[in-house]
């Protein structure tokens, strides 16, 4: 199920179409959220309003796809005796760390500094109080940065490099200091699985990327070496309010409970996606031009 807002891209599942059923819908949405969870036992939640940048510019969407979405997703969850309900959600309820010192785990204390961590801080209190009042099954992962395929050119990695790709600059926000724990989505997606099938109900779990903490300057470097373009390209430009200076997550519960680590590090898992969005320019092409929100009509005429 997904609203198909501006982020989303009903392409990006064309490899799969055969293998589910595919519903265009909001969380919010009781009515159908209830028509639908009757035939499953099972719900993933993925579904957020993610981006800072469009939250601080907007945050009503933001409170309300993530604080009532998941609300409206736990009650139908609790009316249907749902198997498990696992809510994917942000490093960033943690608030933010100094530059070079400690790093998040299970037991930090939630502190959010802008609305979209504070939506999310909420959405996970909302899940662990339905487990303590209602019993529900649940678990909880609070993950770094992804990056990889598919990601929408509003985060740094696709944006940088669909930038560099047109010959334009790049927009480092204010000092650049700034550092993120990159995981791949791939790692993300092999933490979500090993929860779903060896995670303890009622437990959160920090998941986080393999030697991937790097500021954003290192960043941009590294990726104008893979897109063969020099130093002239990057602009500073004004910094995020509320912007978190650093995240990092130690993810040794995982490790130790269940033996989940991530693969892949950061110049391998950069060179990856460099390339995939080289051998995908036509992904990029209709998102660049809006027509990629046609696709869904094309599917299934409405
Ligand atoms: O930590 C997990 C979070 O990671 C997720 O919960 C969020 O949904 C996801 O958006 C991401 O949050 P960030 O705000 O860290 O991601 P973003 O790609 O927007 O920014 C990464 C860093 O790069 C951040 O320090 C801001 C900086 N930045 C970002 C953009 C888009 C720039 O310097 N220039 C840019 O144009």
């Amino acid at each position: 199920m997904d609203k198909l807002t501006y982020a989303g891209n009903l392409r990006n599942l064309e490899s799969i179409a055969d293998k589910i059923k595919f519903v265009k819908g909001d969380i919010c949405d009781r009515e159908l959220v209830l028509s639908l969870v009757k035939d499953i036992d099972t719900i993933v939640h993925f579904a957020a309003e993610s981006h800072n940048d469009r939250v601080v510019m907007d945050p009503e969407a933001c409170v309300r796809t993530n604080v009532l979405g998941t609300f409206t997703l736990l009650d139908a969850a609790r009316l249907n005796g749902m198997k498990r309900f696992h809510h994917v959600s942000t490093d960033e309820v943690f608030g933010h760390l100094p530059l070079g010192e400690g790093s998040f785990n299970e037991n930090t204390p939630y502190a959010p500094r802008s609305p979209y961590p504070a939506s999310k801080a909420a959405s996970d209190h909302l899940v662990r109080a339905y487990h303590i009042t209602y019993g529900l099954p649940i678990t909880i992962s609070n993950c770094s940065n992804n990056y990889g395929p598919y990601h929408f050119p509003e985060k740094i990695i696709p944006l940088f490099i669909c930038n560099l790709k047109e010959g334009k600059k790049v927009p480092v926000y204010g000092d650049g200091l700034y550092v993120r724990d990159w995981i791949h989505v791939e790692d993300h997606c092999s933490g979500i699985e090993a929860i779903l099938e060896k995670g303890r109900i009622g437990e959160t779990y920090c998941l986080g990327g393999k030697d991937s903490e790097i500021s954003n300057l290192v960043l941009t470097k590294k990726l104008l070496a893979l897109m063969g373009r020099d130093e002239s390209f990057i602009e500073h430009v004004k910094d995020r309010p509320g912007h978190d200076r650093r995240y990092s997550i130690d993810y040794s519960k995982a490790k130790k409970e269940f033996g989940w680590e991530p693969k892949i590090g950061i110049d391998e898992g950069l060179k990856m996606t460099v390339d995939w969005y080289a051998a995908n320019q036509a992904w990029v092409d209709e998102i660049r031009s809006g027509a990629y929100q046609d696709y869904y009509k094309k599917q299934y005429g409405n």
